[in-house]
């Protein structure tokens, strides 16, 4: 094998993926242009815009700035993983009827960044919400239709909080 390529096993929406990757190469590089998981978006690919978000072992992570090396073993979940066998997440539905998306650049990581949020508070505030997504820059939007959304996923799935 090419010394400047090495091997890396993920876990990718719950599949075991071994990757061979160029030793420099980050986790979006090897989601995007190996294993063809565009949906995680190349934005401004130095950690200002959150394009790039995915879930890594539950924590939204910034792929353009995890070197690929780190997630070795872990379990990666990216936009293409958050629809389950009974159908789209409770976000993505809440986008939809809420008028939340935005377009395809940003709305990918804004979505891994709520579905992490939800999945450790099944029951976020307002000002959790808008913290969690902080991150996650379009100067499209005034946020108040992905916090309704993500207020609406949250009563869906894990109860009123206030
Ligand atoms: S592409 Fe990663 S933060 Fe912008
Ligand atoms: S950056 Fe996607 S709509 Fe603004």
């Amino acid at each position: 094998m090419d010394p400047s390529t090495e091997i890396v096993r993920l876990v990718v929406n719950g599949q075991s993926r071994e990757v061979g990757v160029p030793t420099h190469f980050t986790l979006l590089e090897a989601l995007r242009y190996v294993l063809g998981l565009t949906g995680t978006k190349q934005g401004c690919d130095k950690g200002d815009c959150g394009a790039c978000t995915v879930i890594v072992d539950g924590e939204p992570v910034l792929a353009c700035l995890t070197p690929v090396w780190e997630a070795e073993g872990r379990e990666v979940t990216t936009v293409e993983g958050l629809a389950g066998p009974e159908g789209i997440h409770a976000l993505q539905d809440c986008f939809d009827l809420h008028g939340a998306a935005q377009c395809g650049f940003c709305t990918p990581g804004i979505l891994c960044s709520a579905a992490a949020l939800l999945a450790g508070n099944p029951s976020p505030t307002r000002e959790e919400i808008r913290e969690a997504i902080a991150g996650n820059l379009c100067r499209c939007t005034g946020y108040a239709k992905i916090y309704d959304a993500v207020e609406a996923a949250a009563l869906r799935t894990g109860g009123p909080q206030g």
